[in-house]
C-alpha cells in the first residue's frame, strides 16, 4: 500500500530508510562489542537495517563478510591504510549514481584529483564564501521565523541552510535550488529506489553542464568556474570528473552539515549551563562544534574494503572484507575520553573522527566549522535567551546511517 507521506517526500522517505526514527541510540551496543574487542565480525541480525537493505540491492543479496572497526586506535588504523583497505567498494554502491569521484579512489589517482579540487576550498574562498554565501543565506532564514515565535529550528533552519549554501557556491541559478536539492536526497536514496537513483543522477548532470557551458563562455565567480580552471601539472579535470564531484557536494556537503549543526544546537539546548557559558562567551563556539561533532557525529560510519589477509589491532580480517569503520564508536571510546557519553564542551580538547582521518579526511572540513560557527553564533545573536520548548514532545538525536534530530521546537524572548 502506498504511503502518502514517504511517498511525497523524499526527505521523510530517506531519514526512514536510515534508521531515522526506529535507531535511538547504538552506543551501548558499540561500547559492549568495544569491551569484547576493538574489531568485530558482524553477523546478519547485527546489521541495521540500512545496510541489509544495501546488500539485497546493491551485491545481489550477498554482502562479503563484514567487520567492524570499532575502537579509536583501529580505526585510524584502518583510514590511515588506503593500500590495505582501498575505497574501491564505493564503486559499486553510492560510486554507481555519483560517477567517478574521490571518494572511490585510492592513491595514487586520489592524490592527483585531490589536488585539483582542493583548489576549490582554498582560504581564501573560504573567507569570501563566509560574509558573500553563508552569512546572508542563515540571516535570510532566520528572518523567516524571528518575529514570529517558536519555531522548529531543524525544519526551519538548520536543514535548509547547507544545501542553500551549496547550491549558491556552486553558482546555481535561484529556480534551480529546489530541484537541485530534491535530486541530491533522491541520489543517496539508491539502495531504496534505483531507478530514482538514476534518473536524479541524469538529471543533475544535464543541470550540471548547462552551469559549466554558461562558465567556460562567461566565467564567474564560483565552484564550477574555478573547477573548469584547476590546472595541476599541466593536467585540467575533463567534464565528466566535474559533474561527478558536483554530484558528490551535494550531499557530502549540505546532509552532513545540516545534521552536525542540527545535533550541535541539541546538546546546547538540552545542555542549558553550556549553552549559556557559550552566550557569555563566544570563545567557546569552537570547541563546542568539536564536542558536538565528536559526542554526535553525523556520518557514524564509512565503509573499505580489505585488499588482503591482513591484521587490524591483533584481529585477522580476510582479503575482500566489507569493513564498516565506526567513527560514531571511536568518538564514545572510553580509553580515549574520560566520560565519553557525556556531551561536554570544557573537555580537554582532543581530534576525533567524524571528518574520518589519513588520505581521505574530509575535504570540506573547514567549510563546515566555518558554517556551523556562523548558524550557531547568528541564533544566539538574534533569538535572545533561545531554548527548548518544555512542551517538545522528547526531542532526541535518531539514526542509524546518519543521525540527527528530527526537529528542535525552540523558543525564545
Ligand atoms: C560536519 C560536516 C561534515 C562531515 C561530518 C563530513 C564527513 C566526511 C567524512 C567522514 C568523509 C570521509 C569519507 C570516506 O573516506 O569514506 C568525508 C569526505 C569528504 N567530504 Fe565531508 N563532511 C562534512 C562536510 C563536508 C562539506 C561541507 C563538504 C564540501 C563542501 C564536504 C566534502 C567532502 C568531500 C569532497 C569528501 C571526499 C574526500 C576524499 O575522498 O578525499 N564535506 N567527509
Amino acid at each position: 500500500m502506498s504511503d502518502p507521506v514517504t511517498d511525497a517526500d523524499p526527505f521523510e522517505r530517506f531519514n526512514r530508510a536510515q534508521g531515522q526514527g526506529t535507531v535511538r541510540t547504538p552506543y551501548p551496543r558499540y561500547a559492549a562489542w568495544r569491551r569484547e574487542s576493538p574489531v568485530r565480525r558482524l553477523m546478519a541480525e547485527d546489521l541495521e537495517p540500512g545496510m541489509r537493505m544495501q546488500g539485497r540491492v546493491l551485491f545481489g543479496g550477498e554482502l562479503p563478510p563484514v567487520f567492524i572497526a570499532l575502537s579509536h586506535e583501529a580505526v585510524a588504523e584502518v583510514l590511515r591504510d588506503g593500500e590495505r583497505f582501498s575505497s574501491k567498494g564505493y564503486a559499486r554502491t553510492i560510486g554507481l549514481v555519483f560517477g567517478h569521484t574521490i571518494l572511490e579512489m585510492d592513491e595514487p589517482e586520489h592524490a592527483r584529483y585531490r589536488g585539483l579540487l582542493q583548489q576549490a576550498f582554498t582560504k581564501r574562498a573560504l573567507e569570501r564564501w563566509e560574509p558573500e554565501v553563508v552569512v546572508p543565506v542563515v540571516h535570510a532564514l532566520i528572518d523567516r521565523f524571528a518575529a514570529r515565535g517558536p519555531a522548529d529550528l531543524v525544519r526551519e533552519l538548520t536543514f535548509p541552510f547547507p544545501v542553500e549554501v551549496m547550491a549558491r557556491m556552486i553558482g546555481l541559478a535561484k529556480e534551480d535550488h529546489g530541484d537541485f536539492h530534491r535530486w541530491a536526497i533522491e541520489l543517496i536514496s539508491l539502495a531504496i529506489d534505483p531507478a530514482a537513483g538514476f534518473a536524479a543522477s541524469q538529471k543533475l548532470r544535464a543541470l550540471f553542464a548547462r552551469v559549466l557551458a554558461e562558465r567556460r563562455a562567461e566565467p564567474r565567480d564560483d565552484l564550477v568556474t574555478v573547477l573548469a580552471q584547476a590546472e595541476l601539472d599541466g593536467e585540467r579535470l575533463d567534464d565528466e570528473a566535474i559533474y561527478s564531484f558536483l554530484r558528490l557536494l551535494a550531499p557530502a556537503g549540505a546532509e552532513t552539515t545540516y545534521r552536525s549543526s542540527s545535533n550541535l544546537f541539541f546538546g546546547l539546548l538540552s545542555h542549558p549551563d553550556q549553552l549559556d557559558a557559550v552566550r557569555r562567551d563566544r570563545s567557546l563556539v569552537p570547541q563546542a562544534i568539536e564536542e558536538g561533532l565528536r559526542w554526535e557525529c553525523p556520518l557514524p560510519a564509512i565503509q573499505r574494503t580489505s585488499t588482503c589477509d591482513t591484521l587490524v589491532q591483533g584481529v585477522a580480517i580476510p582479503a575482500g572484507a566489507l569493513v564498516l569503520v565506526s567513527m560514531a564508536s571511536a568518538n564514545r571510546d572510553e580509553t580515549r575520553y574520560e566520560r565519553a557519553d557525556e556531551f561536554d564542551i570544557f573537555r580537554p580538547a582532543k581530534t576525533h573522527m567524524a571528518f574520518a582521518f589519513g588520505p581521505h579526511r574530509c575535504l570540506g572540513m573547514h567549510l563546515a566549522r566555518m558554517e556551523s560557527r556562523v548558524v550557531l553564533e547568528s541564533v544566539l545573536d538574534r533569538l535572545p535567551n533561545v531554548r527548548l520548548d518544555p512542551e517538545a514532545k522528547d526531542p532526541h538525536i535518531t539514526g542509524a546511517m546518519f543521525r540527527s534530530p528530527l526537529s528542535l521546537p525552540i523558543l525564545w524572548d
